[in-house]
């Protein structure tokens, strides 16, 4: 069957001359398959899938939400933490019995294909397909090469270079926003990480490139971009003749027809004056920051090379909310830190009480294959960590409440995404602070800001009524 699987519009299949001739060859020749995708882990990840949909349409694959009915099964894995792995290979052992020896093929990308490579093979030797964090290129070439060899094909080497950079705006899943790669990769070290071995050195991407694919997303009607890389706040730093981050978002924020600009994530270290003023100054910007302290301790912070004290983080914050009042502000925060003591953790206890973040992700520290913390002693026991974060987490909760009721009686613009997942009589979106927002609206509100009232405060959400 020769079918084309372009999308109708002229805009995507402009975009879609980056893949080779080679692939065109291959999409012409092949039936339409289908494909299932678990994604796991975080936002560069989404937006890696994103990627690797969008590929495997140009060459005839549709998605599945059903791995049953799938010809290819993907995973595309997290290793952050020990038990992002561990999810996987669950995932894995309950789906392996839908792959049917040359017909449907399973295959493993993401994180910890590149931290596994070929040793994935002694716990999985019946996956047909390994590919690394920048190795998504290749994808079409890899099954095809699995299919007709019937054999396992494995690329996991670095291709750190900007081709290695996901690109293709067609690659949105939602209609509204989108997400655009600015960097990949991190050299921060820092002591619990394991980013900095399975996504390379960091690399930047040209900042011409990023705004030429804004351009193309506002065309096809995005509203909302955010900004992807680990650590955005070091762009541009020590590289001459190239935008540094904040004169990047003064760039995007002159963009006609984008109305939101967002980015993650923030490295507290690389936080400079100029990008707090831009919360000040520029409308576009979201006044929202995911700004990662880990730990309240100087001496946890110190060991975990996270290159600021706890002083130099409340500065930030402080001068961060008085650029911007009603900004939102989250983190993630690590306990038990391998030596952690009762002293420490309070300090963690302490600065978020005095923070009063929005919201916050919490975990148990692990330890991380290649990691320098996963070689420190004193590592606590797996009962003192989860004690400690249910703690953290018992703090936070009337603080995360009591921001979100400060917000009853408030008018918040809202950027409506489309009809609320658990009650499709009302809409969603949410604010710039990024608080999820259901409200009841007619429809044809997609991609609009509207004004909504807030009436109802929950730990999660808010409920409202459109003025
Ligand atoms: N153990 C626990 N949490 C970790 N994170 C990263 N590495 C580890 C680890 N080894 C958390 C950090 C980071 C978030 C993405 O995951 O808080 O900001
Ligand atoms: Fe990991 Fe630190 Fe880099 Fe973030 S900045 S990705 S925590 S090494």
């Amino acid at each position: 069957m020769i079918i084309n699987s372009y999308r109708n519009s002229t805009l995507k299949d402009e975009f879609k001359t980056h893949h080779t001739s080679n692939q065109k060859e291959l999409k012409v020749e092949m039936e339409v398959r289908s494909v299932y995708l678990k994604t796991f882990g975080c936002q560069m990840n989404q937006h890696d899938s994103e990627n690797i949909l969008d590929l495997l349409e140009s060459i005839n694959y549709k998605f599945t939400p059903d791995p049953k009915k799938a010809d290819l099964i993907l995973i595309n894995t997290c290793t952050v933490r020990e038990k992002s792995e561990q999810k996987f290979y669950s995932l894995l052992g309950r789906i392996k019995k839908y792959r049917k020896n040359g017909r449907v093929l399973l295959g493993v990308g993401g994180c910890v294909a590149q931290q596994e490579g070929e040793r994935l093979l002694k716990k999985a030797p019946y996956l047909d397909l390994i590919f690394g964090t920048t190795n998504i290129n290749r994808l079409p070439e890899l099954i095809e090469a699995a299919r007709i060899t019937g054999k396992v094909q494995i690329d996991t080497e670095f291709q750190e270079n900007s081709h290695s950079f996901p690109k293709s705006p067609c690659s949105v899943s939602s209609k509204v926003k989108a997400y655009v790669t600015i960097m990949q990769g991190c050299d921060n070290f820092c002591s619990f990480c394991i980013v900095p071995f399975v996504r390379g050195r960091e690399r930047r991407r040209p900042s011409g490139e990023i705004l030429a694919e804004i351009r193309k997303l506002v065309e096809m009607g995005i509203k909302e971009v955010t900004l992807l890389g680990q650590n955005v706040n070091s762009y541009g730093l020590n590289c001459s003749g190239e935008l540094s981050f904040p004169e990047l978002i003064r760039e995007i924020n002159r963009i006609e027809g984008l109305k939101r600009i967002r980015f993650t994530t923030s490295h507290p270290k690389d936080l400079s004056e100029e990008l707090i003023n831009c919360f000040g100054e520029l409308e576009k910007l979201c006044p929202h920051i995911h700004l990662p302290i880990q730990s309240g301790s100087n001496r946890i912070l110190e060991k975990m090379n996270r290159g600021y004290t706890r002083e130099e983080y409340l500065s930030k914050v402080d001068k961060l909310r008085r650029v911007c009042p009603k900004i939102g502000i989250t983190t993630d925060i690590i306990v038990g830190f391998p030596g952690e003591t009762e002293a420490d953790f309070q300090k963690t206890l302490d600065i978020v009480t005095e923070i009063e973040y929005d919201e916050f992700y919490s975990f148990k520290y692990s330890d991380r294959p290649m990691t320098r913390a996963s070689q420190f002693t004193q590592k606590l026991p797996d009962q003192e960590k989860s004690q400690r974060l249910s703690i953290l987490q018992e703090l936070q909760k009337p603080i995360t409440i009591k921001k979100n009721k400060e917000l009853v009686n408030k008018k918040l613009e809202v950027l409506v995404e489309g009809k609320s997942k658990k009650n499709p009589k009302r809409l969603t979106g949410r604010s710039g602070t990024n608080k999820v927002i259901n409200f009841e609206g007619p429809s044809g509100l997609e991609g609009k800001i509207v004004r909504v009232e807030i009436l109802e405060a929950y730990p999660h959400s808010l409920y409202g009524r459109m003025v």
